[in-house]
């Protein structure tokens, strides 16, 4: 036993209770905690490894994957707390979930649906293009979301509580049809500036959309590695990076940008 023959004895205990959930012999001194957590699943399989919050305090921080037992504060006997953080949901699959639903959800308005502006409405169209033009931007929006989700992001977390998505969805969900409601909506009238503040609108649209996707390609290429760190974005040629002379997350200054603009649509 001991760190002088190259191994561990590691007890887990509840975070809470301090019950002792299960006691590891002879762990190798090297043994990292993604390792050890795989350990614990074997001896209780509800609790996958990204269910798993092991703590060195049984309230502090989680420790890292890749920590590694003789590395961390502890003595020959290591005491380390689990929390159960509840079943998981992929990051990937949070995004998908979150951004479909309110391309769908845009045109229940859009093609106003019978119980969205009640029976006589139903199905008709608005008479004003800017109408169509709004639904392809916010179309184009989500597609872009979906489409970067699945090719463009690096995550560093792979999960997410599954508890979260209600709270995340609510918020994506909602504020799409508060805003397809009023843009839809048959005593719509357009934009007071006309023609000139909806081409100024889609031009700044467009130019933010794309800086935005620029700017997730290039926090991206910082994890062409596979690591999972946050490194520091430098600015590229592409002059859209160049925000990150004086932000690290210019994305969503960019984001920021699309808001106002879509709302010249109203
Ligand atoms: N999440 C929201 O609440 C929210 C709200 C409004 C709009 N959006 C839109 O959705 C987009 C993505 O949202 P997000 O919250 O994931 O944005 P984010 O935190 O800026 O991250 C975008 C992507 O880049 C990675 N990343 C961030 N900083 C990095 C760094 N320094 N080095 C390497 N990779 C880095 C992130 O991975 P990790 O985060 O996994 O490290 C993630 O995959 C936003 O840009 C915005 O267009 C999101």
């Amino acid at each position: 036993m001991g760190g002088r023959a190259g191994f561990f004895e590691v007890e887990i205990l509840d975070w809470k209770t301090k019950k002792q959930l299960c006691f590891l012999d002879k762990v190798e001194s090297n043994a990292t905690i993604r390792e050890i957590r795989l350990m614990f699943h074997k001896l209780y399989p509800q609790w996958y490894p990204a269910r798993q919050s092991i703590r060195l305090d049984p309230k502090g921080k989680s420790l890292r994957d890749e920590e590694i037992l003789q590395h961390l504060p502890v003595g020959t006997t290591a005491t380390l707390y689990f929390k159960d953080l509840g079943p998981q949901i992929g990051w990937t699959m949070v995004f998908l979930i979150e951004y479909t639903g309110p391309l769908f959800i845009y045109f229940l308005f859009y093609f106003r649906m019978p119980f969205v502006y009640g029976l006589d409405e139903r199905f008709t169209s608005s008479p004003h293009p800017v109408v169509n033009l709004a639904c392809i931007c916010h179309s184009f929006h989500y597609i872009k979301r979906l489409i970067e989700t699945i090719f463009v992001h690096r995550f560093s977390h792979g999960t997410m509580p599954l508890r979260n998505i209600v709270k995340n969805c609510l918020y994506y969900w909602g504020f799409a049809a508060w805003l397809a409601y009023y843009i839809n909506h048959p005593l719509y009238t357009p934009p007071s500036y006309g023609k000139k503040q909806i081409n100024f609108a889609v031009i700044m649209f467009l130019l933010c959309e794309a800086g935005n996707f620029s700017i997730h390609v290039a926090l991206s290429d910082l994890r062409r590695d596979g690591s999972r760190t946050r490194k520091i974005p430098y600015p590229t040629k592409n002059p859209f990076t160049w925000l990150f002379f004086f932000v690290s997350c210019p994305n969503y200054t960019y984001e920021w940008g699309c808001s106002p603009c879509f709302a010249s649509f109203r």
